[in-house]
């Protein structure tokens, strides 16, 4: 099979790109790396089976060549970043998604989107099934992530009902891993970053509200089953053991041995208190469930960001909050892009935008 990945430089996109490579799938990587890293792909750009295209996939989407399916991961996903980058998330939610769209139409492909919890909003229920509407500010601060990505839920419906795409939709909740930025603003990769730098802990409000978190390998898993199959969905994937913020930092001081203390800052707008999928339909439909458990994954994650400690302290002093999904829009607001030089997919120097790594993303 050979599958178009947008967003395949990102976080979750390169894991999925390896393990489509690794079972025998030829890839085709689109990404502009707005928010990725060139080093997430720089091992797999030697792979016979992988392509890479610089491209912004809300201008088009173009591959050559056979395409059976397509997974549209492009867009900002931490708060700040989709915080920093309003319009273009709301571009790659509604165009990006269109243009990938499109290709599945093209090449009659399967086509899978990622989309995210955050479509539940603040929700009102709890845990949270697939048949509930949700509860979003349609003009909050948060608004062009969840809203963006609700577009892109109607629009894939709308290709399949309209056009008999076969369309597949990912609900992804909060997921975490090796390949996370240090700075991302989530918060794992933000508590291990100042776990490991000795900086303090910082929780928004009580830290009694609550997460799932699911290891990386099991959602590429997750991603791959819902590639497979010729399904719709909506299915959430996610871990359904909840913990609280402030748990998950004594897992994170615990595991990394820090003495770090922990810092409680203000709520930001619209956070989230309780957050938990439902995942019966995945695991009834897909045969998918999550096998790492937080401890383990958290060991995985803490090795890797241990081993890119030369990025961390810059990181640590830029990190002034800590949860995913929960920057006050003033300081996320603030920050800038420059650019950077990176290999291209032939070893040439590319310039691109990337996420300043000093960027404050979160105040008190
Ligand atoms: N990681 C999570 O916990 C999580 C949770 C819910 C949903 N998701 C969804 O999964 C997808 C991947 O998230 P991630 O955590 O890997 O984030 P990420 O920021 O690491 O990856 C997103 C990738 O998309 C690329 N991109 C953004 N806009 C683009 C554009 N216009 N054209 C081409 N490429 C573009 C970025 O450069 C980046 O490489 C996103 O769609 C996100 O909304 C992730």
């Amino acid at each position: 099979m050979r599958v178009a990945v947008t967003g395949g430089g990102g976080f979750l996109g390169s894991h999925l790109c390896e393990a489509l490579l690794r079972r025998g799938d030829s890839v085709v990587c689109l990404d502009n790396f707005s928010t990725g890293d060139p080093e997430n792909i720089a091992p797999l750009l030697a792979h016979p089976a992988f392509e890479f295209q610089q491209a912004d996939v809300s201008v088009s989407v173009q591959v050559a060549g056979r395409v059976d399916a397509v997974a549209h991961l492009a867009s900002p996903a931490s708060p700040p970043d989709y915080l920093r980058h309003p319009l273009e998330t709301l571009a790659v939610g509604s165009r990006g998604t269109e243009n990938a769209l499109r290709l599945a139409l093209r090449h009659n492909a399967r086509f899978i989107l990622a989309s995210t919890s955050e479509i539940y909003g603040d929700p009102l229920l709890h845990p949270q099934e697939e048949t509930y509407w949700g509860n979003v500010n349609s003009i909050g601060p948060r608004s062009v992530y969840d809203e963006a990505k609700r577009y892109a839920e109607a629009v894939s419906a709308a290709y399949r009902r309209t056009h008999g795409v076969d369309v597949g939709i990912a609900r992804i909740f909060n997921t975490y891993g090796p390949r996370m930025r240090p700075h991302d603003g989530r918060v794992v990769s933000s508590f291990i970053t100042q776990a490991l730098t000795g900086e303090p802990l910082t929780i928004y409000g009580d830290g009694g509200q609550t997460r799932s978190f699911c290891y990386v390998d099991d959602l590429v898993r997750g991603l791959v089953a819902l590639l497979d199959s010729s399904e719709l969905g909506p299915f959430n994937l996610g871990n359904p053991v909840e913990r609280t913020v402030s748990e998950l930092a004594c897992l994170v001081l615990e595991m990394t041995g820090s003495t770090s203390e922990v810092k409680h800052h203000p709520l930001p707008v619209d956070d989230p208190v309780r957050r938990r999928p439902v995942i019966t339909r995945a695991r009834e439909v897909l045969g998918w469930e999550p096998e790492i458990d937080i401890t383990e994954g958290l060991r995985r994650t803490v090795a890797y960001f241990a081993a890119h400690a030369d990025r961390l302290a810059a990181s640590a002093a830029s990190i002034r909050g800590g949860q995913d999904e929960t920057v006050p829009l003033a300081a996320a607001t603030s920050a800038s892009l420059k650019p950077q030089t990176i290999p291209g997919p032939a070893g040439a120097a590319t310039g691109v935008a990337s996420s300043t790594p000093g960027a404050t993303v979160a105040g008190g």
